[in-house]
């Protein structure tokens, strides 16, 4: 995009235009954009293998190859070296928790923020995310290896949190727990949403996943199939027959 284009079209919060991805072989995504406004709450649904983490691996710096543009609050992504991704406000939740087990709840905590790239109390965040998961707050002192699958989750998207992001980047966040911990956790980020942070939610869980979105993508073999607000997509044949056995 030139500096033209530029200064006439302010520069979206998220945008992705015609993304391509590999990890060195065929193309795993094909020509995905994306585009997300501050302040929203956006699901990217899809099957098993449909690249919805490939995606979000994009957005993070995390794809080996990548064709197209990404650009974060004016800043070029794809441009940026990874490990400087998270100090722009991006917290990126990985599928599969990846907790620290042998470091307490705390120390894992605070790992999230090492990378915020700015000197900020870092007991007042941890007192914002003990006050969001109380359970952790519990916790704090156990080995993060010994606690439940969805208090590892809390960890894990606690962990985020510490980074006082700007887009906080959820991928399968309910994979595994039990509905009861599902429906908690999205409570929880409704709250996160409320207080002003924006959304990315990767789920597999598709009815929860238009419940709680305002706006959802449908990504199917490396390609968006649909795109709009979350009710109409709940209420679409071709997605209840395709994705929730309707
Ligand atoms: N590290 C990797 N190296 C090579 N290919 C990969 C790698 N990770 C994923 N792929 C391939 O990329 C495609 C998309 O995978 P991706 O993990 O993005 O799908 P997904 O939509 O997140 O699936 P799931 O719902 O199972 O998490 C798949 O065909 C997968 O085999
Ligand atoms: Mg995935």
């Amino acid at each position: 995009m030139t500096t033209t284009q530029q200064a006439a079209d302010p520069a979206p919060f998220l945008s992705l235009s015609s993304i391509s991805a590999s990890y060195g072989g065929a193309w795993v995504l094909r020509d995905v954009s994306i585009s997300m406004k501050q302040g929203e709450f956006l699901a990217v649904i899809g099957a098993n293998t449909a690249g919805k983490s490939t995606l979000l691996k994009a957005i993070s710096g995390l794809m080996p190859k990548v064709t197209g543009a990404i650009s974060f609050m004016g800043h070029d992504l794809i441009a940026t070296e990874s490990h400087r991704i998270p100090a722009l406000g991006i917290a990126h939740v990985p599928e599969g928790r990846h907790v620290f087990p042998d470091m307490t709840v705390e120390e894992n905590l605070i790992t999230g923020a090492f990378t915020r790239g700015r000197e900020t109390s870092i007991a007042g965040t941890l007192t914002r995310i003990y006050d969001l998961f109380p359970r952790l707050k519990e916790r704090r002192s156990q080995p993060a290896g010994t606690l439940s699958g969805g208090e590892q989750q809390m960890v894990a998207v606690g962990r985020g949190m510490m980074l006082e992001p700007k887009l906080l980047i959820l991928d399968e966040p309910s994979l595994g727990l039990a509905p009861m911990v599902v429906e908690e956790m999205h409570e929880r980020f409704h709250e996160i949403h409320a207080s002003g942070v924006s959304v990315l939610l990767v789920e597999q869980n598709v009815s929860l996943a238009l419940e709680s979105a305002e706006r959802a993508y449908v990504m199917a073999s490396g390609e968006i199939e649909f795109e709009g607000a979350a009710r109409d997509l709940a209420n679409d044949d071709r997605i209840r027959r395709a994705y929730l056995g309707i």
